[in-house]
């Protein structure tokens, strides 16, 4: 298996998977939509972003198939924002977006998503990026475990509830 940042040829495919990561998340997200028309604009989308400076896809390679990607995006936060949370100081503005990670359901737990998600801090790291960042759902245990094994911290809990 090998992990290697992705190319324009590369697009059906991570195309594919950004669908299997989106059905996936209907476990979370119950009103998520993958009609014919949202699965031309994940296309649409994919294109945009290979062709961003700011985005990298990693995706690894299992016989000749990806069967796994990672994006990140290096983002900036605004200067005067009172709310920046107390870990963030001048310098970690700029920081790491790690957005998708998905993995084909018959090779987790075999140290790929680790494997992505290493690749793109590594792409920050040179990209002089002193922050990676994201969010998880709290009931993605795997996602959780993954993160927190690279030394991810926990920063805030969206607490909610119905009231009539
Ligand atoms: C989250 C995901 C990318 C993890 O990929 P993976 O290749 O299985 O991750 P790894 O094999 O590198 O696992 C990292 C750690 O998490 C643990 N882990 C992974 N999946 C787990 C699970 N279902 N239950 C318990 N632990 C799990 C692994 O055991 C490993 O810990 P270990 O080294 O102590 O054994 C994969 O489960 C996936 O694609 N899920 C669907 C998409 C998704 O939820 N993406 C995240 C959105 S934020």
């Amino acid at each position: 298996m090998i992990i290697r940042e992705a190319t324009f040829q590369d697009l059906n495919e991570i195309w594919n998977l950004t669908v299997e990561l989106i059905k996936d998340a209907k476990k979370y997200y119950k009103k998520f939509k993958i009609d014919k028309k949202t699965i031309k604009e994940i296309r649409v989308s994919v294109k945009n972003t290979l062709h961003d400076k700011n985005s990298r896809y990693y995706v690894a390679i299992h016989g000749g198939k990806i069967i796994g990607y990672i994006l990140g995006v290096i983002k900036k936060r605004s200067k005067n924002k009172p709310e920046f949370p107390d870990y963030i100081d001048a310098l970690e503005r700029k920081y790491g977006y790690a957005s998708d990670i998905f993995v084909v359901k018959k090779f987790r737990k075999l140290g790929v998503g680790t494997r992505l998600m290493t690749a793109l801090i590594d792409w920050f790291k040179r990209q002089n990026v002193k922050l990676v960042e994201g969010h998880i759902i709290s009931k993605n245990k795997s996602a959780i475990k993954l993160v927190k094994k690279l030394g991810l911290k926990e920063f805030e809990k969206v607490m909610w509830k119905k009231i009539k």
